[in-house]
């Protein structure tokens, strides 16, 4: 059933009332959320010049050992296009959150920085950030950011140097055949065997590790709430599975959480 329409559902009313209760909210999100900002998936981006090359050939550091320079201008090109972008009503309406509860932090799956930019200060991206840089070999441990505006080099021959150890500089993001970052990852974990609420927002829940992190927040007893168009595996655990985009939905649970924080409690009866 479709949250989308008319006002708010007995489900987003509900579901807004376990958020407003939450004193430890997890928010874990997925490409859905940046749908609505227009932001390219993997092969979207993949047009004009790019369009012969299989991103999955691209995005791994067997393709950046073998050519550096094409991997870099790849995601050169991806850094323009995400700089363009902006974030939607669902980003914002997270953002919010932090406003009306005493803990929220969003583990995120997306490279994109929106959750930044549209205000939330504790975002946990455990795929990385497509802003930053690191070096290729962790020189100084996982990871080692660089700061490539301090470096002076000629991008026509390639990727900066990191000025450590000499090694390549490389985008900060997590590349097939990669582990996730060690800490970002035993964070999220943590957070969510101790959640008391999940919202799950446009993940497919199908890429692990980050797929089972409804699941352990489920069985540590939090309550799950997804906001995604489709089922998908997490809907199982889901107490309230909110249908549509959640540039939709989002705002109305804010509203929802709103309306009851300016009610006399009887929502909370
Ligand atoms: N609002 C909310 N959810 C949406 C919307 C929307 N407007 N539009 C689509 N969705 C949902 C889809 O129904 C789907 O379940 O977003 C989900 C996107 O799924 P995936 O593309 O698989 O994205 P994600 O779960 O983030 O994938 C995880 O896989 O490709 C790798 O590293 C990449 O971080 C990515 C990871």
């Amino acid at each position: 059933m479709s949250e989308v329409s008319g006002t708010p559902s007995q489900s987003i009313r509900e579901a807004a009332l376990a958020i407003r209760r939450s004193h430890r909210l997890v928010v874990l999100t997925g490409a859905g959320i940046s749908k609505e900002s227009g932001i390219p998936t993997f092969r979207d981006a993949l047009d004009g010049l790019w369009a012969r090359y299989d991103p999955q050939q691209l995005a791994t550091p067997s393709a950046f050992r073998r050519n550096p320079k094409l991997v870099w201008d790849w995601y050169h090109y991806r850094r323009g296009l995400l700089a363009q972008s902006q974030p939607n009503p669902g980003h914002y309406a997270i953002a919010e959150l932090e406003n009306l509860l005493p803990q929220v932090v969003v583990i995120t799956q997306n490279i994109d920085g929106l959750h930044h930019k549209a205000g939330s200060h504790d975002v946990i991206p455990v795929h990385g950030d497509i802003q930053l840089n690191k070096c290729f070999a962790d020189c100084q441990g996982d990871p080692t950011f660089i700061d490539i505006t301090r470096l002076e080099w000629d991008p026509e021959s390639g990727p900066p140097r990191c000025p450590h150890c000499g090694a390549y500089v490389r985008p900060a993001v997590v590349w097939f055949e990669e582990m996730l970052p060690h800490a970002a990852l035993e964070r999220a974990y943590e957070l969510s065997a101790t959640a008391d609420v999940m919202l799950v927002v446009g993940t497919s829940g199908t890429v692990q590790p980050v797929a089972s992190l409804p699941f352990l927040a489920y069985q540590s007893h939090a309550i799950v709430i997804e906001v995604n168009p489709e089922p998908t595996p997490i809907t199982m655990v889901a107490r309230w599975s909110l249908s549509g985009p959640s540039g939709v939905i989002l705002p109305q649970v804010i509203a929802a959480i709103k309306a009851g924080l300016s009610d006399s409690g009887a929502a909370d009866a």
